[in-house]
């Protein structure tokens, strides 16, 4: 959405250290465990530079769902038999500015571990995923207090279901619409979709992506009338995430009116394109010395923040952040 952020463009962004447990990727340079499987997404450049990173070993803790084992083993994640890095250390020697969350929907002991070493070492977190950390009071309390920016949680995509969902829903609600029912259902074939299918994971994931919904709305829909979530997994279709979407309500007269739906996106890349904008957020906002949960960015890149605005005033409020004209 910027090429150049508050003088920052995406060329400025380096990795300096990287965390995994799959046998696959941990021990080896960044840029080959990029490519290596369970990973099926369309390459956006296969020749990268090198950085010089390895991947080392993550702690585990709630990171795998058990039900992996029964899927083959290109699909699904295989945890390599070495034991955990020493995160807060590496953090300190990298001079990481930022810890970019991306573990797995339902990683709640795993994402507060790396959350605390980020509390620990003064690294900013970018949180990802739908595990409440910027957004819960007590946390956001934490890195306040500490003086570390926070942006979270659960990003919202360059064009995804969410954004989409909502815009919709606003159209609805501003055009006089009276809104009666609706679903979000999605379909995918990466291991995000296969990690998904233990549904115990996804009790985060769901909060989040129809909060992202009913926040557009004065008066919510109830719980019966608007079902949003991950639906299926499906190999085939690979880092391919297809949405169908279904809105119901009534125009003028009572007349009823319906819309549909069907987006397909490549899911990761389609994240990648916001997150960049999140980490720059995230370095001014260091550089200015502001800490805590930054409201604006997280408003417009995540689907979950600790306030909901409506996209255009959000995208608003990022701009005048961005300019210095407000502080988070
Ligand atoms: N479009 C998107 O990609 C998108 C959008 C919104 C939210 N998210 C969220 O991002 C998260 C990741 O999605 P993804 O598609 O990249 O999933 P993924 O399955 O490709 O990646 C998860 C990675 O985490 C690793 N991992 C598991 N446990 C770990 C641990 N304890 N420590 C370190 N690494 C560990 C896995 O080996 C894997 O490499 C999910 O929670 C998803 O909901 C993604």
């Amino acid at each position: 959405m910027h090429y150049s952020l508050g003088g920052y463009t995406p060329e400025d962004i380096e990795f300096v250290a990287a965390f995994d447990i799959d046998k696959r990727k941990v021990g080896r340079p960044l840029s080959e465990a990029i490519f290596s499987e369970p990973n099926c997404t369309k390459a956006i450049s296969i020749k990268l530079e090198d950085f010089p990173v390895i991947v080392l070993m993550g702690n585990v803790l709630d990171g795998v769902s058990a039900h992996m084992e029964d899927y083959p083993e290109n699909r699904r994640f295989i945890v390599a038999r070495k034991k955990p890095c020493d995160v807060v250390n590496v953090l300190k020697r990298s001079g990481a500015d930022m810890l970019l969350n991306y573990l797995p929907v339902g990683s709640e002991k795993a994402s507060a571990f790396y959350a605390e070493a980020c509390l620990k070492t003064g690294v900013s977190l970018v949180n990802c995923i739908p595990v409440f950390i910027a957004s819960n009071k007590d946390w956001a309390k934490r890195f306040e207090k500490k003086n570390i920016p926070v942006i979270g949680d659960d990003i919202k995509s360059q064009i995804g279901a969410t954004i989409i969902h909502r815009m919709l829903t606003k159209l609805f609600e501003d055009r006089g619409v009276k809104f009666d029912n609706t679903y979000q259902l999605n379909v995918g074939g990466n291991t995000d979709f296969l990690n998904m299918l233990n549904r115990h994971r996804l009790k985060s994931k769901k909060i989040s992506k129809t909060e992202a919904v009913q926040s557009q709305l004065h008066v919510p829909l109830r719980n019966e009338h608007i079902h949003i979530g991950p639906s299926d997994y499906i190999p085939w279709l690979k880092d391919n995430k297809i949405c169908f979407l279904r809105m119901e309500g009534r125009g003028f007269g009572n007349i009823p009116i319906n819309l549909e739906m069907r987006l397909s996106v490549e899911d990761s890349p389609n994240s990648a394109g916001v997150v960049i904008d999140a980490l720059r957020c995230c370095k001014i906002a260091r550089d200015r010395k502001v800490g805590g949960a930054l409201i604006s960015p997280s408003a417009y890149f995540m689907k979950h923040p600790p306030v909901q605005f409506p996209d255009e005033k959000a995208r608003d409020m990022v701009e005048d952040f961005i300019k210095g004209k407000i502080e988070r």
